[in-house]
Order: structure tokens, then sequence, then C-alpha cells
């Protein structure tokens, strides 16, 4: 996971550099997946915080074990100050679209430890409704891949198996497969369909971060970055 996503990518860098003025030596740390979340890395191991982090991925800690940050394994902590980390997509309310790069699973986790859960994004992600522009990951157990993408077209998505470049099946890093849904128009009440969601047999969890953050790093074209809070 390189920091050097392009010659665009210093907007992602200006909101991931607000984000980590929030760090402080000693706490201890969600660390996220993804572009976004490589320039907090970097800005961590550059600025010389003494901190411990919690990754979300095998790409962040590997990138983590790179830079130097000290990682915390999972069944050693409870709770954590903070956690950063991207987004796909994002609403006024700062319910969030994630696991475009397959880490959903972990970063629900991490984040639902944290005291404090802060996302760090660029403007052009911001949406009215979630879903439509970027279709909504879910992560399944393999043997239920088939009746979950059938419950799911019911419902109205477009589901797609997401699939490496060879045609086989993209596996997380906890060992399921991604179906990628698409809800035509948007979801209407994310709170409602991550809840629906959640009780389908097989579903591990999906992509709808509801409620969870508590406010926003949003850099725009020109990386200037502005602090959102849920708008209620
Ligand atoms: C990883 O699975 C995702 O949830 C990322 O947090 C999200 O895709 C944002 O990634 P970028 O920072 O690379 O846009």
């Amino acid at each position: 996971m390189s920091a050097n996503g392009g010659a665009d990518d210093s907007p992602k860098r200006s909101a991931a550099l607000a984000a980590a003025e929030l760090i402080t030596d000693g706490m201890q740390l969600g660390l996220g997946t993804g572009s976004t979340v490589a320039h907090l890395l970097e800005a961590i191991a550059t600025r010389g915080l003494q901190v411990a982090g919690l990754p979300t991925s095998n790409a962040t800690a590997a990138a983590c074990q790179q830079l130097g940050i000290e990682l915390l394994r999972p069944e050693e902590v409870e709770r954590l100050d903070l956690a950063i980390d991207g987004a796909d997509e994002l609403d006024a309310q700062l319910t969030a679209t994630k696991g475009g790069g397959g880490a959903l699973l972990r970063e629900k986790v991490v984040a639902s430890m944290a005291e404090r859960f802060v996302l760090i994004a660029t403007t052009d992600k911001v949406v009215d409704l979630l879903g439509d522009s970027f279709p909504l990951p879910v992560e399944v157990v393999p043997f239920a891949v088939a009746p979950v993408t059938g419950w799911l077209q019911d419902r109205g998505y477009v589901v797609s198996r997401r699939s490496e470049d060879g045609g086989g099946a993209v596996v997380t890093d906890n060992g399921n497969h991604l179906l990628d849904a698409r809800m035509p128009g948007g979801i209407e009440d994310a709170a409602v369909e991550d809840l629906w969601l959640a009780q389908l047999p097989g579903v591990v969890t999906s992509g709808l971060f509801v409620d969870m953050a508590e406010r926003a790093f949003l850099a725009d074209a020109d990386g200037q970055v502005q602090e959102h809070t849920p708008r209620g």
C-alpha cells in the first residue's frame, strides 16, 4: 500500500494530514486501509509519533511494518482511542460505504472498538444517496454466495461477484468472498438496509457504516480541507 497514488493524490494527502493532527503520543489507534490512509501512515512515521496501531488489513499491517509503526495484535486490545479510515462514498450524515479495497470487515470491527472514528476522503466521494454510483460491498461466506446473490437481486440490487483479473473470486483477509451490489437510484434508508443485510444468513458484514463516524476531513480538488460532523 503506497502513498504515491499519482499526480492527483495530493487532496487525499491533505485530508490525511488534517486528521493526523488528532493523533498524540501514547494513543492506541485503529488504522484503516487504502490510498488515503497510506498518507496517514507516512505522516505518523515521519512525525515520529509514539503510537501503536491495530491494522484493518494485511496490506496496512505490511505498510506499518515497513514504516516502523508499532502494531497491536487483535487478541490483546479491546478499545482504541481513535480510528481513522478512508471511504468510498459518504453522505451528509457521514454514513459511509467502505470495502472498495476489500477490507470492510476488519475496518468495521476496528471502527467499532474506537472511542472516536474519523473519516478521511475527497469531496468527490460525497453523495446524496449511497450505493448507486459506487456499489455496496457485501462480505459473504463462500458457501452462501449463490443464495445471498439471489436475495440481493430480489431486493432490487444489481449484483456482481468480485473477481481477480484471472477470473477467480477475490478472497478477503478473512477467507470470504465479496459481492458488489448496486442499488439503482441509491439506498433510501441506510440504517434499515444495514439491518436487513445483517440478518441474511451467510452475510458476514456489509460496507455500510451507519452512525459510526464522529467527523470527516474532506479535501477538495485544490487540497482545501473542511472538517464535517454528521448533519442532524
Ligand atoms: C478498503 O476496503 C476501503 O474501505 C477503503 O477505506 C476505501 O476504499 C477508501 O480507499 P481510498 O482511500 O484508496 O480511496
